[in-house]
């Protein structure tokens, strides 16, 4: 949903992990978050309360008796707030809270807020898995906080286990995806993405340039809408996004497979892969060696299977078929040409061959049209926005 507009109060309590927050709280910023800070006193001891006020732009809550800015600003942050993080929740506020206790500014803070909380626990493994602190933490979830679990890892006291405050950028795509509308809840969706590699010889491949940006931000906006998500995706050059099922592969024949054992399972099908049309017949078990007497190599291909048009062949009048078409020129032509070839219910129509559109860019110019012939233009934006319009169409499509 992103957070641009949202009021955010981002509680910070007295652990180690107090400098994360610092950069949580820039993460919310740039994301167009209006951030209250409130701070507890051991809180501190480990960061300056003038970091957050600066980064913030906001007075930062730390006494109920000194900040006060009108009479009651903890119950005017309280009520305005649209969400409420604590990162770290150290196990005094958690217990604290648990008890509808109000001995701090935070603390009395929170028991006015309405909106949506969550708090990620960060302490000794030891101190976190103790009786009387997992006792607290199904209290607060009982009442409907959300607790982001720790991390295993090293932690300040020198030990290695479970109690690591989750680094800023999961706090934050967790915090996102809480605040989204689950408007896609109960649906599965299978997913494509990314270019596909077809072996040359061992060292050597043919593939094409899709860094999987578009693919990957369809899946992480259907995630974060509730839908439960299989993304099969080729070899890209960062992580899946958080709570989806992945399954990486390589060739076309592999993403086919993939494709095909999860088939019956989905209720939409949205196929962003650009899947190589051919492959070299039979690629070689050994390097292939530079010869001296020829300047000629060539290598013999095969047509690819068509996996959308084979999934169109065998979809079910309850699934919805989405593919994508990459196009130079003529996109209305293609893109209706492929529907009807493939069976779809829509396509996705994208530039290709510009700077900011297509293949490899953090933006893309996308045109959807429909079976009937409709179609629907979405001007040039950012690849995650376009990834939110296609899922609100396709909701609109299915009804
Ligand atoms: O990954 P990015 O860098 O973000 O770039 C995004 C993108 C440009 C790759 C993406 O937006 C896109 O256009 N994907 C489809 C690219 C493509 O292969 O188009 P196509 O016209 O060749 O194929 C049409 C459709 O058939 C696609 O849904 C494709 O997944 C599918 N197909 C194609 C060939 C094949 N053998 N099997 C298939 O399933």
């Amino acid at each position: 949903m992103g957070f641009k507009n949202l009021h955010i109060l981002l509680g910070v309590t007295g652990g180690i992990a107090a400098y994360k927050s610092v950069e949580l709280l820039r993460l919310m910023k740039k994301a167009g978050a209006n951030v209250h800070v409130a701070m507890s006193r051991a809180a501190m001891e480990f960061v300056g309360k003038t970091t957050f006020e600066v980064l913030s732009e906001n007075p930062v809550l730390t006494d109920l008796w000194e900040d006060t800015h009108s009479s009651v600003t903890h119950i005017d942050i309280a009520t305005s707030v649209d969400a409420v993080i604590v990162a770290p929740a150290t196990a005094n506020f958690i217990g604290k809270f648990a008890h509808g206790i109000a001995d701090d500014a935070l603390l009395t803070t929170m028991l006015a807020v309405t909106t949506p909380i969550m708090i990620c626990p960060s302490m000794n493994t030891d101190m976190y898995q103790n009786i009387r602190v997992q006792r607290n933490l199904d209290i607060l979830e009982q009442d409907g906080v959300h607790i982001l679990d720790p991390d295993d890892g090293v932690l300040a006291c020198k030990t290695v286990g479970t109690g690591r405050l989750p680094e800023p950028w999961f706090i934050f795509d967790r915090l996102d995806a809480l605040l989204t509308q689950k408007d896609l809840a109960g649906k599965k969706i299978l997913l494509t993405a990314g270019p596909t590699v077809e072996a040359i010889d061992p060292v050597r491949y043919v593939s094409n340039h899709s860094s999987g940006k578009m693919g990957y931000a369809v899946a992480r906006a259907a995630e974060r809408r509730g839908a439960s998500v299989t993304l099969v995706s080729g070899p890209v050059s960062f992580d899946p996004p958080v709570g989806v099922e992945f399954i990486p592969v390589e060739s076309c024949d592999q993403m086919a497979d993939a494709v095909f054992s999860h088939l019956g399972a989905a209720d939409i099908i949205i196929k962003v892969a650009a899947v190589a049309d051919y492959r070299p017949i039979d690629p070689s078990t050994l390097k292939i060696k530079k010869t001296q007497d020829s300047n000629d190599l060539s290598i013999s291909m095969t047509e690819n299977m068509d996996i959308l048009k084979r999934v169109g062949d065998l979809k079910t009048e309850q699934q919805f078929l989405v593919g994508f078409a990459a196009e130079t020129n003529d996109l209305e032509r293609h893109a209706l040409a492929k529907i009807k070839k493939k069976n779809l219910d829509m396509i996705a129509a994208n530039l290709v061959g510009t700077e900011d559109s297509g293949f490899k860019a953090d933006t893309n110019k996308v045109k959807l049209f429909f079976k009937d012939g409709a179609s629907k233009d979405i001007p040039l934006m950012d690849k995650n926005r376009v990834a939110h319009i296609l899922l609100d169409t396709i909701i609109e499509q299915t009804g």
